[in-house]
């Protein structure tokens, strides 16, 4: 049932690849030039007329709606919000008949999640949902929506739900994109025979298995662990922390790499390993001074970069490789070798991946 993988989640790390393309099919056109959605189609107007997106989710797939809001606003020009579920259910939200609100759950089970859907559509927004758990109740109760079909997710800690929530959220965003006019359409078919060549791309990534165990081994007793990106990649950097926290119980933090210079560099000295997200495009030259700010401070750096890359190679204790794609697609890669590490540090330190203390894979209380 693992596959012949030791756990759940390294079967479920590996299968990305192939979760990717089965998010895509049918849907991702790239010889027609056409993103296929049926639940977008059918609700074009409402995505068009809408002020914002709101994006209510927790965990995981509030990460992935992090993620979204830099995709959707870089490429459909929509301002998106993104709201931990508990947090805007009890908050008095304003909320309109021309909001559109996205809920995104793996289980689709999630309390808190299917409670803020309840009260948004009790205000007349239109609500729909990521899911996917197929006729989950978080399916059921929204308006339309999109399954990732990643297929069973069953280690406690998320991953190949988190690759396919954003595999979904920017097929929608360049659908909506083409619909609006808000990139070219030499752009649009550039982009979708990049997304189209994420699978493969994630498969390389893999590839960093063995190194990243390496690392691994070298820090798995750090107490503290400091995860660094930036725009499409600070999401990235929030995920990879929660991802340790879970199933290791060792302390991390993920913070924006420029917030650094505000308050976490304090925590920096020999003792910190600090993964910073440092790819090709996205603000590189900052990435880079903020790794020499580490540097300085003895801070351990293990960086997450494009394949070939110099610059970080030279100041980094380690680097990860991955390969190079557009911008906003680096995160389905970048987290590749963070989920990675986590597993193994786990492992290292015996313990129960798969069901990790006090936790359970869905959150069925508020
Ligand atoms: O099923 P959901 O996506 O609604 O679950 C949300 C969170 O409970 C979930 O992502 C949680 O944070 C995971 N254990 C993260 O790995």
């Amino acid at each position: 049932e693992k596959g012949g993988f030791d756990h759940f989640m390294l079967k479920e790390i590996f299968e990305q690849p192939r979760a990717i393309r089965d998010t895509f099919r049918g849907r991702l056109l790239t010889d027609e030039a056409i993103v296929k959605m049926s639940g977008v189609e059918d609700n074009m107007k409402k995505f068009l007329n809408a002020d914002r997106i709101i994006v209510v989710a927790c965990g995981t797939s509030w990460h992935a709606g992090l993620v979204s809001e830099y995709i959707f606003e870089d490429l459909a020009r929509i301002p998106v919000e993104v709201e931990y579920a508990s947090e805007f259910r009890y908050r008095n939200p304003v909320i309109t008949e021309k909001d559109v609100v996205i809920a995104i759950s793996q289980s689709g089970e999630t309390a808190d999640t299917l409670a803020a859907i309840k009260l948004a559509k009790s205000k007349g927004a239109f609500v729909f949902g990521v899911c996917n758990v197929v006729g989950s109740s978080i399916a059921r109760e929204t308006d339309a929506g999109a399954y990732t079909h990643a297929g069973p997710e069953i280690g406690v800690a998320s991953t190949k739900a988190f690759t396919t929530q954003i595999t979904v959220l920017t097929l929608m965003a360049l659908r909506l994109a083409r619909a609006k006019g808000t990139i070219s359409s030499s752009d649009f078919r550039r982009y979708l025979i990049e997304l189209e060549l994420i699978p493969e791309k994630v498969k390389k990534a893999l590839e960093s298995d063995a190194y990243v165990k390496t690392i691994a081994d070298i820090y798995k007793n750090a107490k503290n662990f400091l995860y660094l990106g930036r725009g499409f990649n600070f999401p990235v950097a929030l995920e990879g922390a929660l991802k340790l926290k879970e199933i290791s119980y060792i302390h991390a933090e993920g913070y924006p790499a420029a917030e650094m210079k505000h308050g976490p560099i304090a925590l920096i000295d020999e003792q910190m390993p600090v993964a910073v997200i440092a790819t090709k495009k996205g603000h590189y030259e900052k990435v880079v001074s903020n790794i020499q700010e580490i540097k300085s401070r003895k801070g351990k750096i293990i960086g997450i970069v494009t394949e070939g890359d110099k610059t970080v190679k030279d100041l980094a204790d380690h680097v990860i490789e991955v390969p190079e794609t557009e911008e906003f697609l680096t995160p389905l890669l970048t987290t590749i070798p963070l989920q990675l590490l986590s597993y193994h540090i786990a492992v290292m330190l015996d313990k129960n991946v798969d069901q990790p203390r006090n936790l359970a894979k869905s959150v069925t209380v508020e």
